[in-house]
């Protein structure tokens, strides 16, 4: 598959975009404030299964980091449950009546309940095993991304 440039500049704070590469769906996010330090103090709070991402499979070198991402406000994952390969959906509510008090803003696999955070990272106790996986990709300019 041929890799895929993506204009971003459209994309607003707290906004998701999808895009295709290798039939599968790529979610492009770029994360608020409030969303980047939901992401620092979870690191913090033991509930993730892979916090730093040290899975090296599921990430390329430059996204081993907390917020899985080269710029902290824009996050890159394959928009595909690790566990049975559902959809997750976007839910980045705090604590909604659904999903309940502790739920800080991620991605929801309506299949069989997996829980992502905002980096795609992956709550313990669930049936998917490891983070969402990031794909290659690079900055071509502050707006411009190469997936691929
Ligand atoms: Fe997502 Fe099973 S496929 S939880």
């Amino acid at each position: 598959g041929a890799p895929v440039e993506v204009d971003i500049s459209n994309l607003e704070p707290g906004q998701l975009m999808t895009v295709e590469w290798r039939g599968k769906p790529v979610w492009i996010l770029r994360r608020t404030q409030e969303e980047i330090e939901s992401v620092e103090a979870l690191t913090e709070s033991s509930t993730l299964r892979d916090p730093l991402s040290e899975e090296e499979a599921q990430q390329p070198p430059f996204a081993q980091n907390v917020y899985r991402s080269i710029e902290p406000e824009i996050l890159v994952v394959i928009g595909i449950c690790t566990h049975l390969g559902c959809s997750p959906t976007f839910r980045p509510e705090v604590a909604p009546p659904d999903l309940g008090p502790d739920w800080q803003g991620g991605f929801f696999c309506p299949c069989h309940g997996s829980r992502f955070d905002m980096s795609g990272r992956v709550y313990a106790g669930v049936p998917a095993p490891t983070n969402l996986v990031v794909p290659p990709y690079r900055f071509l300019a502050e707006n411009r991304l190469l997936i691929g």
